[in-house]
């Protein structure tokens, strides 16, 4: 069939499904969020925000919009920037006394991921981790509908408005997981990119590089067809792989990743570069939602598990902290230099769509043009160099790489059969790059 034209192998999926939010983008959209809550027969909204957004004018747009529409709002802003199994507990909590009949979040994923998993513990109530995937979960799925969830990104890189997926913290194991489950994909989203304007530079480089990670991991993904084929449709696993839908949008994104990422970083002023990479974030999350991403999130999470003694400006979090985008980058050239050689051609299409100058490149060279291209938009936006930036050394890759195994599906989903030496030496080679 043209349009699959992925290689089939045997027992392998010759199936892939696609779901996305009714989705709504453009400047002053969130203005519309009354009239569409309404629409779904909302009468009484739990309103998801975090202690900063919530003394806001984009919060005030989105509470004034749903009361002017007849709307009842019970607010909810103590969401965390790193959300824990704690603070989602002390979510869902609330949304379970709140009497209301559907949900609206605004903020970063930090909060839509909080909404989402707070959706699921409060119809749901389970131990826990009983809703994650092994190792650190018992893997049960989430048993059904949620309450309908209208999501409203705030900033421009995670994409979680697009996703059915919700990453929080375990406190015990002081690490980042995945809930995925079908059930937490928001009804809808409104993608505002007014909200993009007042980000300061840091974040915005660590929010559009993890854009730019979503689309890149998408299009060197493992093909949905090696992943094994489902006898139930409904078991059809939502990281599935690369697929025509998530090549379409991880392109797409990668092109304004790659033209506007720098202009973004370096204007608060240049709205058609803010616009774009806002774009940019919803279309990699469209592909991520529908394929799942693979080595330099999973290596993220090790990171993000061992950090120690780093201060990041502009987040109104305690330190240690290492904010997301930046825990997946540092990674990501070592990890590209890894797997290309399983997809070469691949790798060089998206280099190729992040503006790489990739003349004469031949397929040895495709770890090589990637990640020279994501070194190059690093440097230019003060990105740390690799995991010495950020305060690793070679005594921390062990345990790195014992945390990050532990993120099967992600880790599968890579190009290439990837074992703990893999991951030893793909994040030696990510200690420095300049
Ligand atoms: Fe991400």
């Amino acid at each position: 069939m043209v349009c699959q034209y992925f290689a089939p192998t045997p027992d392998g999926a010759d199936t892939f499904t696609i779901a996305m939010p009714k989705l709504t983008f453009g400047r002053g959209c969130l203005a519309e969020i009354g009239a569409r809550a309404a629409a779904r027969e909302i009468r009484r909204a739990a309103l998801f925000t975090d202690p900063q957004l919530v003394a806001g004018k984009y919060f005030e747009t989105v509470r004034d919009s749903l009361q002017a529409a007849g709307i009842d709002v019970t607010v909810f802003s103590e969401t965390l920037i790193e959300p824990s199994d704690a603070s989602v507990l002390s979510a869902s909590a609330f949304l379970a006394d709140s009497g209301a009949d559907g949900v609206v979040s605004v903020g970063g994923g930090s909060v839509m991921d909080t909404a989402k998993a707070a959706l699921v513990y409060a119809r749901y109530p389970a131990p826990f981790t009983d809703y994650f995937a092994p190792p650190i979960g018992a893997g049960v799925p989430v048993p059904g509908p949620v309450l309908p969830h209208i999501a409203c990104p705030t900033t421009s890189g995670t994409g979680s408005e697009c996703t059915p997926l919700s990453v929080i913290r375990i406190n015990d194991l002081n690490t980042k997981f995945v809930i995925a489950s079908p059930f937490i994909l928001p009804q809808e989203a409104l993608v505002d990119p007014v909200c993009g304007a007042t980000l300061p530079a840091n974040v915005v480089a660590s929010t559009s590089f993890d854009l730019l990670s979503h689309a890149i991991e998408c299009y060197t993904a493992r093909a949905y067809t090696g992943w094994a084929k489902q006898a139930q449709p409904m078991q059809r696993p939502v990281i599935q792989g690369a697929n025509p839908w998530s090549d379409l949008a991880a392109r797409e994104a990668l092109r304004l990743a790659g033209e506007y990422l720098t202009r973004g970083v370096a204007d608060a002023e240049d709205q058609e570069a803010r616009d774009a990479l806002m774009w940019a974030a919803t279309l990699a999350g469209m592909a991520f939602g529908n394929c799942g991403t693979h080595l330099p999130h999973a290596l993220s999470y090790g990171v993000t598990h061992l950090m120690r003694d780093i201060e990041t400006r502009d987040y109104a979090v305690p330190s240690p902290f290492v904010p997301h985008g930046i825990s997946v980058i540092v990674n990501a050239p070592a990890v590209f230099r890894y797997t290309a050689a399983a997809e070469p051609e691949r790798h060089l299409e998206a280099a190729d769509c992040l503006g790489a100058d990739n003349r004469g490149a031949t397929p040895d060279d495709a770890g090589e043009v990637v990640a020279g291209r994501i070194i190059e938009l690093m440097r230019a936006t003060q990105i740390p160099n690799g995991l010495s930036g950020i305060g690793f050394t070679e005594a921390d890759v062990a345990p790195l790489a014992k945390s990050a195994e532990r993120q099967r599906r992600a880790v599968g989903n890579a190009p290439r059969e990837t074992n703990y030496t893999d991951l030893e030496n793909i994040y030696r080679g990510a200690l420095a790059y300049w």
